[in-house]
């Protein structure tokens, strides 16, 4: 198997397993990991998902070039928009979604992880868009994600650059929210998810869309949206639970 689902307390555990070629991403991986994550997204016992690659030395090492080296315009269309479909599939599922990187996070594994709600990394974790350095530029969102995410002007540098970056780097600059060592880090995002899991899944939705939408809207577009959606729990059984459950000194029953 290409892709691999440990499910248990709640979260999935999704792992990428191609070590032999650094969990690089032909077809069968795209299409493996993104029915893993829609079948995480649509099972009633899972509420957090954390997406990791097999080995110490790989999250994933990008898209794989083998492939690549066949296409023409039309396939690497082709490819490109399925790599998008599943960096969507990620990035808008209604359950957070935690990369853990642990090792290369290379070109399309950046890029997968850029779509991640959460990254953490190990410490010997390597972030990089080196695509430049084949003559291409980042395919599955890395020219809207990144900038989005450590701003316009690092974002440009590392894609024009290709340099690669380590996880204290991936640190400094925001990529990555906490960096452990490898062999805590499954331990560290289901820390992570736990926390999350305490909180009402409806809230923890909303919170993810309305982050979503931030980008590519106005402040007073998103602001206006913020509130409908803020106003609209307050029609969930949730909302009133975690309300009353503050003001009766107790912890929430959220289902
Ligand atoms: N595609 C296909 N195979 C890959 C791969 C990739 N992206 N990355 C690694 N592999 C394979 C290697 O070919 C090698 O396989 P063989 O043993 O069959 O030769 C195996 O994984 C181990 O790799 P290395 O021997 O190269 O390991 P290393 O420790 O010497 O180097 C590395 C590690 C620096 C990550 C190096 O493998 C590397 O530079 N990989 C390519 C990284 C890259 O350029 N990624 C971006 C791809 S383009 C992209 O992703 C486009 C997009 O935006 C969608």
């Amino acid at each position: 198997m290409l892709v691999q689902t440990d499910k248990k307390d709640k979260i999935a555990v999704i792992t990428v397993n191609r070590p032999d070629a650094l969990n690089a991403m032909n077809f069968d991986v795209i299409s493996e990991l993104t029915r893993a994550i829609t079948l995480a997204v649509a099972d009633s016992d899972i509420g957090v998902i954390v997406l990791t690659g097999a080995g110490k030395k790989a999250f994933v090492a990008g898209a794989d070039i083998k492939v690549m080296q066949k296409f023409d315009k039309e396939g690497a269309k082709e490819f490109g928009k399925l790599g998008h479909t599943l960096a969507s599939a990620i990035e808008n599922s209604p359950k957070p979604v935690i990369a853990a990187v642990n090792g290369f996070a290379l070109g399309g594994g950046c890029e997968i992880a850029l779509a991640c709600h959460i990254r953490i990394a190990s410490d010997n974790a390597v972030f990089g868009q080196p695509e430049v350095k084949l003559g291409l530029i980042p395919g599955w969102g890395g020219t809207q994600r990144l900038p989005r995410i450590v701003g316009k002007g690092i974002a440009a540098e590392l894609i024009i650059t290709g340099r690669n970056i380590d996880a204290e780097d991936a640190y400094r600059i925001g990529l990555v929210s906490q960096v452990v060592p490898l062999d805590s880090l499954i331990h560290s995002a289901k820390k992570i998810a736990h926390l999350i899991l305490k909180n009402g899944p409806n809230a923890i939705a909303s919170s993810l869309d309305q982050v979503n939408l931030s980008a590519g809207s106005s402040l007073e577009e998103g602001l206006e949206r913020e509130v409908q959606a803020f106003a609209d729990l307050f029609e969930t059984d949730e909302t009133r639970e975690g309300l009353k459950a503050f003001v009766e000194k107790r912890p929430p029953e959220f289902r």
